[in-house]
């Protein structure tokens, strides 16, 4: 069955700041862009706001004096949640226990009176979009945590939103099932063209399924952009440091080349009076001693199966994180030769 097109919806936010009645300061003034049918994913450490962000765009949470919320340029901020027609898929939103599938997924349907006949045919699509068909009857307390939240989506999209929110919608669960449910998400909403935006803790799931990825630190936005462009052009130490692995080495830049206490890197566009070049461990490869940039000796090495990760001391940073491929047994204390691609190096 075709599911018809939604009207995506532009979601902004200005100057939405929020102040809880115990005087804890969630959110620094904040703006912000959604494009209709854009993915943004929030990502950041517990505590940094992304749930308060998410409530006051649901309507959850009325935004401090001053903050606005626009869904396609018409300020909604005194609009109650039931009216502004998004999606939510939230921890805290939990499943009816005392309804079943079907009964849970028909609900919002229900709540706007629409009529018998087409909340069955609606709740029919659903089962089949997220293929828990034979689930229809359950009870939630029958269910596996997979199959919970695919009641979850199914629920929330049952009422056609032009947008859906998902707070951490797959951290319960183990990371097989996290996979596979990742991808039918990114799936589905590519396939409905709806507007998201997605809360996590993961980054790799951020990587995945960002359009663009909102790095939220302490109450701000740190940095907002494509997957990309947050990982290899990290805008602060905060981002640099959060998404992804991120080795750090101290030097003078210096002629076109950063110099170290364990070797000298050819960096032709070190900033003026860089003392510490940041790079990831795909840009550095184990080569023989003569051709080495920097040298440093094994402090642990982590068979992976497909790779080897090595954590190599070469100053007294913190070792530095190589991947190497898995042929060769690499011993503690041993001595071995870094070559770094230039193309790689960062400051900040
Ligand atoms: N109702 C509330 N009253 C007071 N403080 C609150 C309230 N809700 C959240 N906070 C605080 O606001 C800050 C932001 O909380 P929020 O839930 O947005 O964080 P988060 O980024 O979603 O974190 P997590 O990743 O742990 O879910 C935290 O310091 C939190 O303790
Ligand atoms: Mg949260």
């Amino acid at each position: 069955m075709m599911t018809d097109p939604v009207q995506p919806l532009a979601i902004a936010l200005s100057r939405c700041g929020k102040t809880f009645a115990d005087g804890t300061r969630a959110l620094e003034p904040l703006d912000l862009e959604i494009k209709a049918g854009e993915t943004v994913v929030f990502l950041g450490p517990s505590g940094c706001g992304k749930t308060t962000t998410l409530r006051i765009i649901a309507g959850l949470e009325d935004p401090d004096a001053g903050g606005r919320v626009l869904f396609d340029g018409v300020d909604v901020t005194a609009q109650p949640i039931e009216q502004r027609n998004v999606g939510m898929v939230f921890q805290s939103y939990a499943l009816f226990p005392n309804m079943t599938v079907a009964e849970n997924i028909g609900y919002g349907l229900r709540v706007r009176r629409a009529k018998k006949p087409a909340i069955a045919a609606r709740v029919d699509e659903m089962l089949g979009m997220m293929r828990i068909e034979p689930l229809a009857d359950r009870r939630i307390d029958q269910l596996s945590g997979g199959q919970r939240q695919r009641v979850a989506l199914a629920r929330a999209l049952a009422v056609r939103p032009r947008a859906l929110l998902l707070d951490e919608p797959l951290t319960a669960l183990d990371a097989k099932l996290r996979d596979a449910l990742r991808l039918e998400i990114d799936e589905l909403l590519r396939r409905l063209g709806i507007t998201a935006i997605y809360v996590t803790h993961d980054q790799a799931e951020a990587m995945a399924l960002g359009d663009r990825i909102a790095v939220m630190d302490h109450g701000k936005m740190a940095q907002i952009g494509p997957p990309r462009e947050i990982y290899r052009r990290p805008a602060t130490r905060f981002v640099a440091d959060f998404i992804g692995t991120m080795n750090r080495i101290s030097g003078v830049a210096r002629g076109g080349v950063f110099v170290t206490d364990a070797g000298a890197v050819p960096w032709l566009e070190a900033p003026p009076g860089t003392t510490e070049a940041l790079f990831r461990p795909e840009d550095v490869t184990v080569v023989d001693e003569g051709q080495a940039h920097l040298k440093g000796s094994v402090v642990a090495a982590f068979f992976l199966g497909d790779r080897t990760r090595l954590f190599v001391k070469v100053d007294a940073n913190k070792p530095l994180v190589v991947e190497t491929d898995a042929r060769r047994d690499y011993a503690h204390g041993e001595t071995v030769g870094l070559r770094i691609d230039p193309r790689g190096l960062m400051a900040l």
